[in-house]
């Protein structure tokens, strides 16, 4: 994959846009915080800035933020996500979308009627970008901290090609990306959230996260 390409964090205002936007931008790449208010994505900008390592970062609404990014990462809570993907409709042509949402009720994990928000994603856009499953089992906590080790990542999803370039990102920041399989299997993948959460409350951390074990170790 070529070094310099850009991403969009469609809610990157949130915890995961942030941290993620971070870890990106250590190996260099341009980051686009996308929020519904382009004030408050400036101001996540500025927020940002003294910890970001490298990289260029710039702040402006979801819709702007997409129009120059090779690559979209939807970051937005699930009760949003069916509608910010209908907003971005017919702005998504050549470019991978990258889905990190989880159906969540009150932190406890569902099956939305899609199958899966990645699923829901892939119907609403009919083909127009692929969308890829990603960073769900990946702390926020972790990857906001640049240099704390990472879990791992299971990446799904139907266009193969794009799930490659998306294990390629999720390696440059630092974590092991695994292929988990197509859109089918994100339902499973999206869930592992919801007992992540589980596990942090139990144990009482901040960052708990999986290890797939068995493969090149
Ligand atoms: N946090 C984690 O560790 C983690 C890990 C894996 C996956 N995820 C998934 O990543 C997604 C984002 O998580 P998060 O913790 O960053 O969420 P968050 O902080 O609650 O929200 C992220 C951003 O989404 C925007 N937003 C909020 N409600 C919205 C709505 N109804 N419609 C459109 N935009 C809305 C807000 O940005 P503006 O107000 O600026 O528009 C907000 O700053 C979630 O689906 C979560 O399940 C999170």
């Amino acid at each position: 994959m070529e070094n310099s390409f850009t991403v969009a964090i469609v809610g990157g205002t949130g915890n995961l846009g942030g941290a993620l936007a971070l870890r990106l931008g250590a190996p260099g790449v341009k980051i686009i915080i996308g929020s519904r208010d382009a004030e408050k994505a400036k101001k996540a900008v500025e927020t940002l800035k003294p910890s970001l390592r490298a990289g260029e970062i710039e702040g402006t609404t979801n819709q702007a933020a997409v129009k120059g990014a090779d690559f979209v990462v939807i970051a937005v809570p699930y009760e949003g996500h069916a509608q910010m993907v209908t907003d971005l409709r017919g702005q998504l042509t050549g470019k991978i979308v990258i889905d990190t949402v989880v159906p969540l009720n009150k932190g406890k994990p569902f099956v939305p009627p899609a199958g899966s928000a990645l699923q829901e994603a892939q119907q609403i856009l009919a083909g127009e970008a692929p969308v890829v499953g990603a960073l769900h089992t990946i702390s926020a906590v972790d990857l906001g901290d640049v240099d704390a080790p990472l879990g791992d990542a299971l990446v799904c999803g139907d266009n193969a090609e794009a799930k490659q370039k998306v294990m390629e990102i999720i390696q440059r920041i630092g974590a092991r990306a695994f292929d988990g399989g197509p859109a089918g299997n994100a339902y499973v993948i999206e869930g592992l959230t919801g007992v992540i959460i589980y596990l942090n409350r139990k144990y009482k951390s901040k960052h708990s996260s999986i290890r797939i074990t068995g493969i090149g170790d």
